[in-house]
C-alpha cells in the first residue's frame, strides 16, 4: 500500500499571489486591477455581459482609471478557435491585464487570453505540462459559480474541435495573479448550473483527498503539476468536505441563502486548492468522452461516476476513505475503514442527489454501446488516472461503466 501514502510526508500547494474571498468583495476587483496596469481586457460570456454585476465591473474600473476591452462571446467548453478569434481580435493593442468574469470556461479564457497577447504562436503550441515559455499578461479571476476552482488552478482547458477532445494548457505562468471570490455573484447562478458546479466541486474534494501520493523527486515536482495527494492538500479537502456536508443539501431549496451560497464557494475553492497540485483521477478521466458524446455538463457527469469510481477504489486505500467520512461528519469510532468508507460513499450519494444530480449513467444518455469507446479514451487521460488509488485497467473501466449505467451499488474486492 505504500504507493498510495505520502512516506515523504510532502505538502505543497500552488496558487495566486493574493486571494480575496467574502460576499461583496467585489468592490476589490477595481482597485486591484488598477494596480496591474490601466488597460485591461474583460473575458465574459453572453449571459455574463448583460448582468448588472458585469456593469458595476466596468463601470468601476473606469472610474479607476482602467480602459476596459471587453470579449464576451466566450464559449461553453472554450473550444480552440474561441481563443484564436480573441488573440486575432486583442494582440498589438497594448493590454497589460487580464480579467476572467464568469464560469470556468470564462477563467480558462482569461488564463488563455493572457498567453496568447504574451506569445505569438497558436494555442496548441502550448497543449500539455509546462509549455509556456516563459510570463504572461498578470490574470484577475472572478468566479461566478462554485464548482471548477479554475479561479486559482494553473489550467486551462479547451476544447480542441481537430481531435473532438478535450486538452489542455498546464502552467505555472497562468496561474492566477489575483482570485477576487464574491459568493453574492453566485446568487442567480441557475438551478441546473448550481447543482452541477456543486457536484463537481464535490467530485474534486473527494478525487484529491484520495488520490495516490507520489512521493516526488525533485526533478517530477519541477516538471510535473500534478505531484500527489499530500499534507497541505488534505487541510483544504478537510475542510471543503466539511461545507459541502453542511451546505450542499440546502442549496437547492435555499438558493438565495448567502451563509449556503458562501460554504459552497468555499468548498469550491478548497478543492480547487487541491487539484492544483493533488489533481483528480478516474472520474474526470472517464467523464471527459463521456462529455463529448452525450454533451452533458462536466459536472453531472463526474458527480454521476463518482459513487461508483469511490466504490471501485475503496479497497485500495480505506483509511483515506474513512478521513473523508470524517470530514463528512458520518465516522462511527470503531467501526472499520471500510466501513466507514461506505457511510461516506453513501453520504456523496445523498448530497448529489439533493441537487438533483443524476446518479446513473443511463439517466445522463449514455449507451452501453458505447462503453468500449469510453474505456479506450479515458485510459488516454494518463495525466488523470496516474492519481487514482487504484489501477484502471480498461476491464476496470467497463466494470466502473457497467455499475454507473445500471445503478449498480455493491462494494468491489
Ligand atoms: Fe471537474
Amino acid at each position: 500500500m505504500s504507493e498510495v501514502l505520502n512516506v515523504s510526508g510532502l505538502g505543497v500547494l500552488r496558487q495566486p499571489r493574493e486571494v480575496i474571498f467574502g460576499p461583496g468583495q467585489r468592490r476589490m476587483i477595481a482597485p486591484l486591477v488598477a494596480s496591474l496596469g490601466t488597460s485591461v481586457l474583460l473575458c465574459t460570456d453572453e449571459r455574463m455581459v448583460g448582468t448588472s454585476e458585469c456593469r458595476d465591473l466596468i463601470d468601476q474600473l473606469g472610474l479607476a482609471g482602467v480602459a476596459v476591452h471587453v470579449f464576451s462571446q466566450t464559449l461553453p467548453d472554450l473550444p480552440r478557435s474561441n481563443i484564436m478569434r480573441l488573440a486575432e481580435e486583442f494582440r498589438g493593442r497594448g493590454i497589460e491585464a487580464v480579467i476572467g468574469l464568469g464560469g470556468g470556461s470564462c477563467l480558462d479564457m482569461a488564463k488563455a487570453a493572457s498567453l496568447m497577447l504574451s506569445h505569438p504562436e497558436d494555442i496548441r503550441e502550448y497543449y500539455g505540462e509546462n509549455q509556456v515559455p516563459g510570463a504572461t499578461l498578470p490574470i484577475v479571476t472572478v468566479p461566478t459559480t462554485a464548482g471548477t476552482g479554475a479561479e486559482i488552478s494553473n489550467f486551462a482547458v479547451v476544447f480542441e474541435e481537430d481531435k473532438a477532445m478535450k486538452v489542455g494548457v498546464g502552467s505555472r505562468h497562468i496561474l492566477p495573479t489575483i482570485a477576487v471570490i464574491d459568493p453574492e455573484l453566485t446568487l442567480t447562478c441557475p438551478p441546473g448550473l448550481t447543482a452541477a458546479t456543486a457536484a463537481d466541486a464535490l467530485s474534486h474534494l473527494i478525487e484529491n483527498a484520495t488520490d495516490r501520493s507520489k512521493n516526488p523527486s525533485a526533478s517530477d515536482m519541477m516538471n510535473h503539476l500534478y505531484v500527489g495527494k499530500n499534507v497541505l492538500t488534505d487541510v483544504y479537502c478537510r475542510e471543503g468536505l466539511r461545507l459541502m456536508a453542511a451546505s450542499m443539501g440546502r442549496v437547492a431549496s435555499e438558493p438565495e441563502n448567502i451563509d449556503v451560497r458562501t460554504d459552497l464557494m468555499f468548498a469550491a475553492y478548497c478543492g480547487g486548492m487541491a487539484l492544483n497540485t493533488a489533481g483528480t483521477a478516474a472520474c474526470h478521466a472517464i467523464q471527459a468522452p463521456i462529455g463529448n458524446l452525450t454533451h452533458t455538463p462536466h459536472g453531472f457527469g463526474v458527480g454521476a461516476l463518482l459513487p461508483y469510481v469511490m466504490r471501485f477504489n475503496l479497497p485500495a486505500h480505506p483509511t483515506s476513505f474513512a478521513e473523508v467520512a470524517r470530514a463528512l461528519g458520518v465516522f462511527r469510532a470503531g467501526a472499520s475503514d471500510e466501513e466507514n468508507g461506505g457511510a461516506a460513499i453513501e453520504k456523496v450519494e445523498e448530497l448529489l442527489k439533493a441537487v438533483g444530480c443524476p446518479l446513473t449513467l443511463e439517466e445522463l444518455g449514455v449507451s452501453p454501446d458505447d462503453f468500449e469507446a469510453i474505456a479506450s479514451a479515458s485510459l488516454l487521460a494518463t495525466r488523470l488516472t496516474a492519481n487514482n488509488p487504484r489501477e484502471l485497467t480498461h476491464e476496470a473501466v467497463m466494470e466502473i461503466l457497467r455499475r454507473a449505467w445500471h445503478g449498480d451499488r455493491s462494494s468491489w474486492d
